[in-house]
C-alpha cells in the first residue's frame, strides 16, 4: 500500500485539557508519523475558510466559534493509506458512536468538541495541508 499524507487538527477541547501529547501518541501508535506540526490560534476568517464546505449546515456558526475558542495543533501525518488510517483511529464524529480504542471514544467531549479533525479524502488532504503549511515546513 502507498505511503500518503493526511491533515489533522487537535481541536481546542483537547489542547485545553493538555492532551496534545496523548492524542499524538495514539496517532503514532496507529502507524502515522507527524511530518509537520504547529500550534496556532485560528482566526475567524481561517476557520470559516477551512470549514466552508459546511457553511450551509445548521452547526456552522457554532463550529467556527468552537474552533477559535482556543489554540489548535495542525499536523501533517504520513503513513500507509494515511487518510483511512487516521479516520479509523479518530473514530466516529459523535463519540457516543465511536469504537473503543479510538481517539474520540477516549477523549471527545461531544459531537462538536470531538478532539480531532482528519481529512476525508486524498484530494481534501492536499487542499487542507496547503491551507496551513508551506512545503518547506513538511519534513518526512
Ligand atoms: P472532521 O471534519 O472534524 O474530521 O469531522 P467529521 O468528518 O467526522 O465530521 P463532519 O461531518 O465533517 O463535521 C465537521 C465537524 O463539525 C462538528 N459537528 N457538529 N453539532 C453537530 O451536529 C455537529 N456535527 C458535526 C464536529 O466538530 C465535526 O468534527
Ligand atoms: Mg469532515
Amino acid at each position: 500500500m502507498a505511503v500518503t499524507r493526511t491533515f489533522s487538527i487537535i481541536k481546542p477541547d483537547a489542547t485545553r485539557r493538555n492532551l496534545t501529547g496523548a492524542v499524538t501518541k495514539m496517532l503514532e501508535e496507529a502507524g502515522l508519523r507527524v511530518v509537520a506540526s504547529k500550534r496556532i490560534q485560528m482566526t475567524r476568517k481561517q476557520a470559516e475558510g477551512f470549514y466552508a464546505v459546511h457553511k450551509e449546515r445548521p452547526f456552522f456558526g457554532e463550529l467556527v466559534d468552537f474552533m477559535i475558542s482556543g489554540p489548535v495543533v495542525v499536523q501533517v501525518l504520513e503513513g500507509e493509506d494515511a487518510v483511512k488510517r487516521n479516520r479509523d483511529v479518530m473514530g466516529a464524529t459523535n463519540p457516543a458512536d465511536a469504537d473503543e480504542g479510538t481517539i474520540r471514544k477516549t477523549y471527545a467531549e461531544s459531537i462538536e468538541a470531538n478532539s480531532v479533525h482528519g481529512s476525508d479524502s486524498d484530494e481534501n488532504a492536499k487542499i487542507e495541508i496547503d491551507f496551513f503549511f508551506n512545503e518547506d515546513e513538511i519534513v518526512g
